[in-house]
């Protein structure tokens, strides 16, 4: 049996779809159960990684744990930050995972910048994977950049201003650098890890195969909602305070836009193509990527600009 953690998220509740679809025998732990849609093959579980009492007994006959959770939107009445709410969260995690005998966690995590330091949300991801691969050491974690799907909030946030601004502002970030990977490309490394047990003990990147500028990327988006969006080039820095501009437009929290944004300071690029190789996977291309978003989007939303 495979744990699914993060099942109500967007990559979670995916991931638990194309798992049952595989006849895995999946149980999706959620803080609230009956938000879960779930497919024949999947169990649900009650499951608040900071209220960790009976987590142990949720994890109980799993072989292989998915951590698939972060608390960048969801602040607590006791307070504090994201950082110190996911640092509790994998701690309470890994002592549940370890009494109840699970041999191998699989985490995804995000790509860390070789420029300079990571932004808090990118340390804190990388604090994760720390703590979740010092306790469990035959454990997996997958890091990966943009991931584009028409429920990822990064992909979301830069469709929504294509769709919205009839022109797009872009200050220093527009020329940072980085390999958006299609969801499905995401889904495939997740759902084959357990089996490769090469990757057992492995910090490993995933990407898509080509490598944009963020400039680029808004301008393929805008092509491929058939909608010309001319670039307006501001100064570095001139768009501080632009998160909660941006949060406004996009609709998505400002919580959680500001520090995405904040990782938008460095090249967001893989160290090496190792899991490529490793997984024997050819990454379908950026067009491809969005164009299934798109599609997926407008199935379950009307897309203003489209
Ligand atoms: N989306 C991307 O573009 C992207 C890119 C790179 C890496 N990743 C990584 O992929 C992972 C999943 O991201 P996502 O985009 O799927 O995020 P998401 O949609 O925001 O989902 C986060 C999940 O965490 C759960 N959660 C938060 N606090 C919890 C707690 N205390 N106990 C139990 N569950 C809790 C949420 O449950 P509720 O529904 O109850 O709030 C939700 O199911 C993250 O590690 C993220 O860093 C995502």
């Amino acid at each position: 049996m495979e744990a699914v953690t993060g099942a109500t998220g967007y990559i979670g509740s995916l991931l638990v779809k194309r798992l049952a679809g595989e006849g895995r025998v999946v149980r999706a732990l959620a803080r609230d159960p009956s938000r879960l849609d779930l497919p024949a093959g999947a169990h649900a579980v009650e499951a608040d990684l900071l209220r960790p009492r009976g987590l142990a007994a949720a994890l109980e006959g799993c072989r292989v744990a998915y951590y698939l959770v972060h608390s960048m939107e969801s602040a607590t009445a006791d307070g504090g930050d994201f950082a110190s709410r996911d640092r509790r969260a994998a701690e309470a995690f890994v002592a549940a995972a370890n009494a109840a005998g699970v041999e191998r966690v699989v985490y995804l995590g995000g790509l860390t910048p070789r420029a300079g330091p990571p932004s808090r949300h990118l340390a804190s991801r990388l604090e994760v994977e720390r703590m979740l691969l010092d306790g469990l050491p035959r454990s997996t974690a997958l890091r990966a950049s943009i991931v584009v799907g028409a429920g990822s909030s990064s992909f979301r946030i830069i469709v929504r201003l294509v769709e919205r601004l009839r022109v797009l502002p872009l200050a220093g970030f527009g020329a940072r650098r980085t390999r958006p990977i299609d969801e499905r490309d995401v889904l495939d490394y997740l759902a084959l890890t357990p089996r490769t047990i090469a990757a057992a003990g492995r910090t490993l990147d995933v990407a898509g195969p080509q490598e944009l500028t963020f400039a680029e990327i808004i301008a393929r988006v805008a092509e491929l909602m058939g909608v010309g969006r001319p670039t307006l080039r501001l100064p570095s820095g001139a768009m501080q305070g632009g998160a909660a501009v941006v949060a406004r437009l996009s609709g998505q929290p400002l919580e959680l836009v500001r520090p995405l944004m904040e990782s938008l300071e460095h090249d967001l690029l893989p160290r090496n193509d190792d899991a490529l190789r490793l997984y024997g996977l050819r990454p379908r291309s950026f067009d491809r990527a969005v164009d299934h978003a798109l599609a997926d989007w407008e199935r379950a939303e009307r897309l203003g600009a489209r």
